[in-house]
């Protein structure tokens, strides 16, 4: 079922990611698609403060990932840049999709085809008026998790090259 939150201001919106991290357990994708600006990287501020890591977490966007060690490691992807899967694979990153320890986060999952019906959640950002953001989380179906396992890396799209 969906769940929807505004979060008025970023301290808000770090709250929600508190609370999405008591949820979260090892080998869980979590997908946040929203436009830039919308607070996907102070949503994952918020759930690597749940988690209890110290270290200052920042976008990944050059980097791709960045791990983080905390109640469970913090995986934090960025597929902006990403176009298409065999450039994650050519990194090494489709391993992370589900990890094998921890929780991967990933920002823009929308640039690879495949990747958000593999989340366990799904986290949709609406940037609307001035600072407020319309937070809906979603768990996804069973049907979809059942296809979890078959990863992007093992069932690449057709028609790529
Ligand atoms: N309610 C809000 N929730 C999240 N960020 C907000 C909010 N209001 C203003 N902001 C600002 O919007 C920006 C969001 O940036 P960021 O989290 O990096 O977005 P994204 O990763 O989606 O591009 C930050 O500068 C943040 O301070
Ligand atoms: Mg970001």
């Amino acid at each position: 079922m969906d769940k929807t939150v505004i979060a008025r201001t970023p301290e808000e919106m770090e709250e929600i990611g508190v609370d999405l991290a008591a949820t979260l357990d090892h080998g869980m994708i979590v997908s946040i698609i929203g436009p830039l600006g919308a607070g996907k990287t102070t949503l994952v501020k918020g759930i690597a403060k749940g988690l209890l890591i110290t270290e200052a977490v920042v976008s990944p966007t050059y980097l791709l990932a960045r791990d983080y060690d905390g109640t469970i490691p913090l995986h934090h992807l960025d597929a902006y840049r990403v176009d298409s899967l065999r450039e994650l694979d050519e990194v090494g990153l489709v391993d992370l999709l589900p990890p094998e320890t921890g929780v991967s986060v990933i920002e823009w999952p929308e640039r690879i085809d495949g990747l958000v019906e593999l989340s366990d959640l799904l986290v949709q950002i609406d940037h609307q008026l001035a600072d407020e953001r319309v937070v809906t989380v979603r768990q996804t179906t069973p049907i979809a998790r059942e296809s979890r396992g078959r990863t992007p890396h093992s069932t690449p799209p057709e028609g790529r090259s």
